[in-house]
């Protein structure tokens, strides 16, 4: 395949900026544009014109989007910010409202540049656009073995690439020196980190104390000339619960760390809004010495892939999101709902104060999160224990490997003593 110009020139501004981004990229994220040329470009051309016959949506002779009436009575926003595709880069106000939050969110950023955020269809759709961006078939992603099983169906199913672990916890935090040994055993000059706090499945975010250590690995590698794309999930960020935890996106640290790291933020609404089925979420790039050209460089790319993949980003999800961000109420709407997490949070931790249970089973360190881990004493099996949960207790739990997760984010918190005692009961029942 001989590349499109329009890539030649993305790739052609990327190597002047910085051309270590430019080996980042995958052949997949070399050869991908944003088409400004073509169709796209024609439409814009002719906008606003009297008469308008290039679109491919269907318009009432008023010019409103077509639309069957039904719906009206359902959703009380205009017609055009529900019926219209949505630009594939995601809708312009909703991206500044999401950068100017993520500012906020992260007072660390200070004035630091970064991208514009990108729209994606959910965290999940951004993970996979990164992975389709800059994970060729030998490429290594380095994870925690606590991690979201979907990390291998976007990485070694879609993109070939390799998922290698390491052991997440010792000495009740963050195994920096396992993190540092794994990254050293990857071979080729490229590797993808990825790093999701609050954790899922453990509901672990590094203190505060852990984070300038894990960073320090990160810098390590690029110091000895490594390049290093670290993918950062904060799909649950905000919701941290202990003081000592470090209360920001790891981003923060990441995005001017050096030229070598290209800093990589996924997140959106999906859990810190609670609008799971929303589909809407986010992804943008910071790097040491970052400038606009480069970042719209990787902002086109982005944007190309996103083009190629699903088109565009529902456009009634994001009208929502920009009306519900611009309400009164939601600065503090939403920190009721953290407070009846964190609360469900501090009943877990009480009740696992009970001594009886350490006999059967112990947490794993949790601070943060919609989920805790424990880790089964006595040659245990997991896996029969949630049999026995489901069948004498009806209760539900998750397991992975030979640990059982509990999501305490979907639990009424007077059941949340209940679910420990039936856990407990359940491993007794078994030994
Ligand atoms: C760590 C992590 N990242 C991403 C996601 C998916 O987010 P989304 O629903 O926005 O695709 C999840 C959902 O369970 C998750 O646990």
């Amino acid at each position: 395949m001989t590349m499109d110009a329009q890539a030649l020139s993305l790739n052609d501004i990327i190597r002047k900026q910085n051309p270590k981004v430019l080996e980042m990229l995958s052949e997949r994220g070399k050869n991908i544009f944003f088409p400004k040329l073509g169709i796209l470009a024609q439409s814009a051309q002719a906008k606003g014109k009297s008469i308008n016959a290039t679109i491919g949506e269907a318009v009432e002779d008023d010019g409103t989007s077509m639309h069957l009436p039904e719906f009206d009575s359902l959703i009380n926003i205009p017609v055009n910010n529900i019926f219209p595709y949505a630009p594939s880069f995601g809708k312009p106000d909703l991206r500044d409202l999401w950068k100017s939050f993520i500012y906020k969110k992260n007072p660390s950023l200070k004035d630091i540049v970064f991208s514009k955020p990108i729209a994606t269809n959910g965290l999940t759709h951004g993970i996979s656009m990164i992975g389709y961006l800059f994970a060729d078939e030998d490429d290594t992603v380095v994870l925690s073995d606590l991690y979201w099983e979907n990390y291998n169906l976007i990485f070694e199913n879609a993109y070939n690439a390799k998922v290698d672990t390491f052991e997440l916890f010792s000495n009740g935090g963050f195994n920096v020196d396992a993190f540092g040994k794994k990254l050293n055993e990857v071979k080729k000059d490229k590797v993808l980190i990825l790093l999701n706090f609050p954790n899922n499945p453990s509901g672990y975010t590094p203190l505060t104390s852990e984070i300038e250590l894990i960073v320090n690995e990160i810098k390590k590698q690029a110091d000895a000339g490594k390049k290093v794309v670290v993918l950062i999930d904060d799909a649950y960020f905000g919701l941290v619960y202990e003081d000592k935890v470090y209360p920001e996106s790891i981003f923060v640290k990441l995005a001017t760390l050096h030229e070598n790291v290209l800093a990589v933020k996924l997140d959106g609404p999906t859990k810190e809004d609670y609008v799971w089925g929303f589909r809407v979420g986010f992804i943008s790039y910071g790097i040491k010495g970052g400038t606009p050209e480069l970042y719209e460089a990787l902002e086109n790319k982005t944007a190309g892939a996103v083009r190629g993949n699903i088109s565009n980003i529902s456009q009634l999800s994001q009208s929502l999101l920009q009306k519900v961000y611009s309400s009164e109420g939601y600065d503090e709407s939403k920190k009721r709902k953290y407070n009846i997490l964190k609360s469900r949070y501090n009943i877990l931790k009480q009740t696992f104060t009970d001594a009886r249970y350490a006999e059967y089973f112990e947490p794993l360190p949790f601070n943060s999160g919609y989920f805790m881990c424990v880790k089964l004493n006595k040659g245990l099996e997991a896996e029969k224990v949630r049999q026995q949960l489901l069948e004498k207790y009806s209760t539900g739990v998750i397991v992975l490997g030979n640990v059982i997760r509990l999501a305490f984010s979907a639990v009424p918190q007077a059941k949340l003593p209940e679910l420990i005692e039936n856990l407990y009961n359940a491993c007794k029942d078994l030994v």
